[in-house]
């Protein structure tokens, strides 16, 4: 199967010429004659934490799953580590890699999604060993010992045995980017891996991956949390109509975003922000004023005495 692109950069045959982990150049990609990327340039560099937005249908999962060759590019070249993914290029043409060479390119890239998608009937140890055990023949004791490693990194090391439905989302995404890394890979993909969350549940999966981009993992991260962005990307990039609108350190491109779409978006983020904040307070309290209810006495008397310390003078 060989396949020519179009349309492709003056540049888009080049391997990256810095040390670039990821180098995107002038990536298009239609579904049914519908554009949706439209020539997308992006580099990301080692130990960068790249926070992707913008607003729905912009083209984002699509520029990640191009990344990791789940959906085929129609022009441009995307290199990771100086590997063009999913292609060979003779001669400035390209033809399409067999399935093989894309699935070994594949498992260097770590992928979480929204959805998590554990195996159901399998314990959380057994999810995360899969992919090390079937993919790279890794020892059972090894894939084992890397496991338990993993579940302490995200705060789960006393649930191995656990099956995902006996889990919170929250937790089970923890599994989910666990699983990712057992897979040693040297670039994560996240697709709003909070978005489909409790809003209480938010914070502990945010929490793994600040912790993992501490560590140094490169990280392309699809997201609206936008407290998450200031705080731990290196660098925004607007997506729009399947272009690149804009791009920058946080503190340039949140706090001073250059573009009206960009200002549009952030302005509907914050809006958003508000009542995710409200949301959060709302299930707190709620579940604060549960916890009372049953803690509260019948006949009236003060928490301190229900609590069976003496009532403060
Ligand atoms: N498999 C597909 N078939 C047809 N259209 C698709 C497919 N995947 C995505 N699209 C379309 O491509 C556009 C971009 O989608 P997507 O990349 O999911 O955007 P985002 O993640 O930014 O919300 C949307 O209009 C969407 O409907
Ligand atoms: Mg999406």
């Amino acid at each position: 199967m060989s396949q020519t692109t179009t349309g492709a950069h003056p540049d888009a045959t080049s391997a990256p010429s810095d040390q670039a982990l990821v180098h995107a150049v002038n990536v298009t990609k239609a579904f049914h004659g519908t554009e949706v990327l439209k020539g997308i340039d992006m580099d990301v560099h080692r130990g960068e934490v790249v926070v992707l937005c913008g607003p729905s249908g912009s083209g984002k999962t699509t520029f990640l799953r191009c990344i990791n060759q789940l959906e085929t590019i129609d022009g441009g070249r995307i290199f990771v580590d100086g590997d063009l993914m999913g292609y060979e290029d003779r001669g400035g043409t390209l033809h399409r890699l067999p399935d093989k060479r894309i699935a070994a390119q594949r498992r260097d890239i770590g992928m979480c999604f929204q959805r998590f998608n554990l195996f159901p009937h399998k314990t959380v140890l057994a999810n995360i060993i899969e992919a090390p055990r079937q993919v790279k023949g890794t020892s059972r004791r090894e894939a084992e010992a890397k496991a338990h490693e993993l579940l302490e990194q995200v705060g789960l090391g006393d649930k191995p045995s656990a099956y995902p439905a006996q889990l919170s989302g929250g937790q089970q995404q923890r599994v989910a980017i666990a699983r990712a890394l057992a897979m040693d890979p040297k670039l994560m993909l996240f697709d709003e891996p909070t978005s489909a969350l409790d809003p209480e549940l938010v914070g502990e999966v945010l929490k793994v991956m600040r912790d993992l981009a501490k560590g140094g993992m490169t990280m392309i991260v699809v997201t609206h949390e936008m407290g998450f962005a200031r705080e731990v990307a290196d660098r925004v990039v607007f997506i729009d109509g399947g272009v690149v609108i804009e791009h920058g350190p946080p503190n340039q491109c949140l706090l001073n975003p250059q573009h009206p779409r960009t200002r549009a978006f952030l302005s509907r983020m914050r809006q958003e922000e508000a009542a995710h904040a409200e949301a959060v307070v709302a299930t707190v309290t709620g579940k604060a004023s549960a916890l009372e209810a049953v803690a509260a006495p019948d006949d009236g008397a003060a928490p301190e005495e229900a609590a069976g310390r003496p009532p403060s003078a």
